[in-house]
């Protein structure tokens, strides 16, 4: 079965001090949580000190972004040795931030997708449609374009080590998350999608989980959905209690 993945992204937030006490809290009170896999993804300054903080504990690091190559001539990019020197295991790539204001494009992120597996990061690849798209009834489309052009000449194999993050644009920092219902139809199409792309283990087996204005309070109704299986938090992983709390739904 798919273990549940509730992954914290402090976005542009916390010095290292901040970080680390942020950590330290909740690790205090996840310490006995098992059945579900628990990241936190800091910003790039606050990884060493965050990857000391929670060695030998139940909580995995993950960076935000990620450069596609190894190394070189690439001013201001950080590349995945030294996420791995980190002990970073995840990272999160095409999160709707860097499509829309750093303008990512699909093309970028396929190559930040390989460059991250082959340097054993997994991937957490982002993918959501904006309000106006909604409307214009093209989320469907919109989604199913950035799956298959974020995983173009991925293996089968390879998905093993894949997350897909459902995030609407418009949910996002909002304070409206999608319906559950909304939600759920998105992630069983995206499912359905991985399965035509891939193969039928590779639709059952990846996880897909939703991010855009999780909360608390809508985290369990969230996760009575059958097609999702975590979280992508935000706001709500800034703070230790309501993350905890998000973690044990
Ligand atoms: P919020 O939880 O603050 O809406 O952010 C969601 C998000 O973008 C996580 O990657």
């Amino acid at each position: 079965m798919r273990k549940p993945l509730m992954a914290g992204n402090w976005k542009m937030n916390c010095t290292v001090k901040d970080a680390v006490e942020l950590v330290k809290e909740l690790k205090k009170y996840v310490k006995d949580v098992k059945n579900t896999e628990i990241l936190v993804c800091p910003p790039f300054t606050a990884l060493n000190e965050v990857s000391r903080t929670v060695k030998d504990s139940n909580i995995e690091l993950g960076a935000q972004n990620m450069g596609y190559e190894d190394s070189g001539a690439f001013t201001g990019e950080i590349s995945p040795l030294m996420l791995r020197e980190l002990k970073c295991r995840y990272v999160i790539l095409g999160h709707s931030e860097r499509r829309h204001i750093f303008n990512e494009n699909d093309g970028v992120i396929n190559k930040k997708i390989k460059c991250a597996l082959k340097n054993n990061l997994k991937p957490i690849l982002c993918v959501g449609e904006t309000l106006l798209q909604r409307r214009a009834n093209l989320t469907k489309k919109i989604i199913l374009n950035q799956i298959q052009n974020g995983l173009k000449d991925i293996k089968a194999d390879d998905m093993k080590n894949i997350v897909v993050a459902y995030e609407p644009v418009w949910a996002i920092g909002t304070g409206k998350t999608a319906m559950p219902y909304q939600a759920q139809e998105i992630h069983a199409s995206i499912r359905d999608l991985l399965e035509d792309m891939f193969n039928q283990d590779v639709g059952f087996n990846t996880r897909i989980i939703y991010g855009g204005s999780v909360k608390p309070d809508n985290i369990k109704e969230l996760m009575m959905q059958s097609d999702i299986d975590g979280a992508l938090v935000g706001g709500a992983s800034l703070k230790a209690k309501d993350f905890s709390q998000i973690i044990r739904y």
